[in-house]
Order: structure tokens, then sequence, then C-alpha cells
């Protein structure tokens, strides 16, 4: 059963960077546990719409909700300790540190919270084994594929066990066989943790594993009727 309102809601967000409008009254809503896609073509606004929407960036109007308080009235120390503790992130390059191995990336945001370094791997070891890169935990980034370090990353994303999972183009670097895989591991992982997914891709292949689709173009959003 769907909670009365969304996790996360955004209402007529503008953002400029100079005389550009990168959001122009781009609305946004997502359930708890919600797999949600954000299309549009490049440029339109869709990286600015997940930054807005994870308290990276402020928007210069417009009211962001996350369970049931306003972003806008957080400073950035709360802001970023809600970062830490509520949202997991994926971005196009998987950007796992390269000097620490996979196990040690998985479990760095467990360390950075303060727990201790067996406890941390055990439990990233466990989210490894579900993206099926466990066998990779003593490799280091380099020495793994781009599929290989994207589902590391994915699994890094999520071992704080975040309610809302952002996922900025993060097929984007791989080929089609390695992209669906991630794709499927990705979701898979996220609905059984119970996160919601803000996933953004211009790719329709990649948007199919979502619930529902919005579109944004210009800096605005609507939503799209699924075409089953
Ligand atoms: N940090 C920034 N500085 C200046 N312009 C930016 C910045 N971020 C985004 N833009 C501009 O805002 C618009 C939307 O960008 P973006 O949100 O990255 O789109 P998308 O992710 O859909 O490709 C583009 O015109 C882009 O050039
Ligand atoms: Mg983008």
């Amino acid at each position: 059963m769907m909670p009365a309102g969304p996790l996360l809601a955004a209402d007529s967000l503008h953002k400029a960077y100079g005389p550009t409008p990168a959001l122009d009254g781009a609305d946004f809503s997502i359930h708890g546990g919600e797999v949600v896609a954000v299309m549009g073509p490049s440029g339109s606004g869709k990286s600015t719409l997940l930054h807005c929407l994870a308290g990276i960036v402020t928007p210069d109007s417009g009211t962001i909700t996350y369970a049931g308080r306003e972003l806008s009235a957080m400073n950035d120390t709360e802001r970023s300790a809600l970062r830490r503790s509520d949202f997991g992130f994926v971005f196009q390059f998987g950007q796992l540190v390269p000097e620490l191995t996979c196990v040690e990336n998985v479990a760095l945001p467990l360390r950075l919270n303060g727990a201790g370094r067996r406890d941390a791997e055990r439990t990233a070891l466990a989210w490894m084994e579900r993206l099926e890169v466990d066998d990779l935990g003593g490799k280091r980034p380099g020495e793994v594929s781009g599929g290989q370090g994207q589902r590391v990353a994915v699994a890094r994303s999520l071992v704080t066990n975040p309610k809302v999972l952002f996922a900025d183009e993060p097929t984007g670097a791989l080929d089609s066989l390695n992209g669906e895989r991630v794709m499927q591991l990705l979701t898979d992982a996220a609905r059984s943790a119970g996160a919601a997914v803000v996933l953004v891709t211009h790719e329709a292949r990649v948007a199919a594993y979502s619930d529902r689709e919005i579109v944004v173009r210009d800096g605005r959003s609507r939503d799209m009727e699924r075409v089953v």
C-alpha cells in the first residue's frame, strides 16, 4: 500500500545559471519504494532537477519537501546529515576512490558514519553479493570493468539503506548488455531494500525499468503515460 503523500516532492522549481534557465517551473514527486525515471534530451535540466531534489543545489525558487520537511528550511549541516543518512548516489562514472579496494569503497559510507572496519566490510560484502561483484572485493577500481565498477558503485550507494537512491545516467558509460545488467541488479536491489529510485536517463531502454516516467523539456517536467 502506498503511503498517503509522496516521500519527496518538488513544486515549481526555478534555477538559472546566468541567463540560462536550467529549471523553469519543474514539478516532481515520488513515493517511498517507487522507481521514477526522469527522461529528456541532453541539456533539458534532468541533472539540475536531481541535484535540487538531493539538496546538493539550491533552487532560486520553488519548494522541495522530503518526509514532511522542507529542504530550504534546513541549514547546510542538516542537509548534509540528511544526505548521508537517507540518500544514496550513483553517477555515470562510478566515482569510486581509486586508491581503495572495491570492498573498502563499498564500506566507506559506513566507515564515515563511524562503523568499525570489520562490521562495515561484512555489510559491504553482503551488498556486493547482491550485485554479483563479491569476488572483486580485493581489487582496485582500475582493475575491474566498467560494468563491474558500476555494480560496485550501486552496492556503495545502497550500503547505508537509503530511503532514496539518486542515479544520474548510471549506465551512460556502458554498452547495452552491461547497462541492462546494471539496471536489472540496481532496480532489484533497490526494490527489495524498499528504496525509492530517482533514475535520470535519456534512454527509453533504461527508463523501462521504472514504475513511472516523467519527461523534462526546457526545464519543465510533465508526467508521461506509459505505453506498454
Ligand atoms: N553548473 C552549471 N553552470 C552553468 N550552467 C549549467 C550548470 N549546470 C547546468 N547548466 C546548464 O543548465 C541546463 C540544464 O543542464 P542539466 O541539468 O545538466 O541538463 P541534463 O542533465 O538534462 O543534460 C543546460 O543548459 C546546462 O548547460
Ligand atoms: Mg545530466
